[in-house]
């Protein structure tokens, strides 16, 4: 009897001792859950890497009074001021033209670029801030002090051999990342909206950075610039930007690269699909250039050049497909 009740009160000890260590585990779990929980909601608002909100006299004030001497850009939808921020920050200071701010009350403006400041991309430059007032909008920029491809291909004498090749493979390679990055990881999705050399920052390592992107919005009836740069379905009934536009302008840069022609109103992409379709590179090809012993990968860069811009919105290759190829093109040019 005596051995039955030690093993009866064995048993029982052993049950508490199991019980008691679960309600120690539990507690254990429930302490060390809770804290991470506060940490978090602590580190949250640091996080994200939002805008900031700068008062016009501080931009006046980086800018010298918006001195004509800053002026480092004229676009489609304002002028471009390098700006000194009172920390002592370069930046790029865009001014949007009066008359798009009084033609469209900028309603929603400061969350817009908010939303499109929090992308960040090796091949983006990145918005860091805004300021508005009455009667202005302004948007603060990443400053890089580099030159567009525009300069690069149609402006400068030298640009054209200073661009190879293997350099032009690159910049195409990095545009359709950075674009990748903007339809497909950054959330919500940005539609750029007007892709094109002049909105394509060439970086001292000649790594393509996408500037100006999302802000569409801020002249949606604003038609000048685009031209040459949209599909024919962007004029059309409902049509404007989309994700296919993007892609049909980067095909017109990928065949401004191939031929070191400028886009001519659209003129450029009747040109070049039947030399493309003809394989006649000898005439599509960038006169300026030297025609490479492999001609492979760039009968590659063209035939993706074609497929974005010789198709429907319906038909045409996504950004993550024309990424795709032209990183591998990139990669085997490395070789
Ligand atoms: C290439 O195109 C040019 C201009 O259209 C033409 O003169 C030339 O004969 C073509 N070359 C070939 C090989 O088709």
């Amino acid at each position: 009897m005596s051995h039955g009740g030690e093993i009866a009160y064995n048993a029982v000890m052993a049950a508490l001792s199991f019980i008691l260590t679960l309600l120690l585990v539990m507690l254990f779990f429930l302490f060390c859950k809770k804290k991470p929980m506060v940490g978090s909601q602590e580190i949250k608002p640091t996080k994200l890497s939002c805008a900031s909100a700068y008062s016009l006299m501080d931009i006046d004030a980086a800018t010298d009074g918006f001195n004509h001497r800053r002026i480092i850009g004229q676009g489609r939808l304002g002028t471009v001021y390098a700006g000194v921020l009172p920390r002592g920050e370069m930046v790029a200071v865009k001014k949007i033209h009066p008359r798009l701010v009084l033609s469209n009350a900028g309603f929603g403006f400061s969350s817009m670029i908010k939303r499109l400041s929090l992308a960040r991309h090796p091949n983006i430059v990145s918005i860091l801030g805004l300021s508005e007032a009455p009667g202005e909008r302004i948007v603060i920029m990443e400053f890089l002090g580099v030159m567009s491809l525009d300069y690069y291909l149609h402006q400068n004498s030298d640009g054209p051999s200073l661009l190879d090749w293997s350099r032009r493979v690159r910049v195409a390679a990095g545009v359709a990342r950075g674009v990748e990055y903007l339809h497909e990881v950054a959330a919500p999705s940005i539609v750029h909206g007007s892709i094109k050399p002049s909105n394509i920052l060439i970086d001292f390592q000649f790594c393509a950075r996408v500037c100006d992107y999302g802000l569409s919005f801020l002249a949606p009836q604003e038609r000048r610039g685009l031209e040459g740069y949209v599909d024919d379905e962007y004029w059309v009934g409902k049509g404007g930007v989309s994700k296919e536009c993007d892609v049909y302008g980067l095909g017109v840069v990928l065949l401004e690269l191939l031929s070191g022609r400028s886009s001519e109103d659209g003129l450029l992409v009747n040109w070049a699909l039947p030399l493309i379709k003809d394989m006649n590179f000898s005439e599509l090809l960038d006169p300026r250039l030297v025609i490479p012993s492999n001609l492979k990968p760039l009968v590659r860069l063209a035939k993706v050049a074609a497929a974005c811009v010789g198709n429907s919105r319906k038909n045409r290759p996504s950004i993550v497909q024309v990424a795709a190829i032209l990183n591998n093109l990139e990669m085997d040019l490395c070789l």
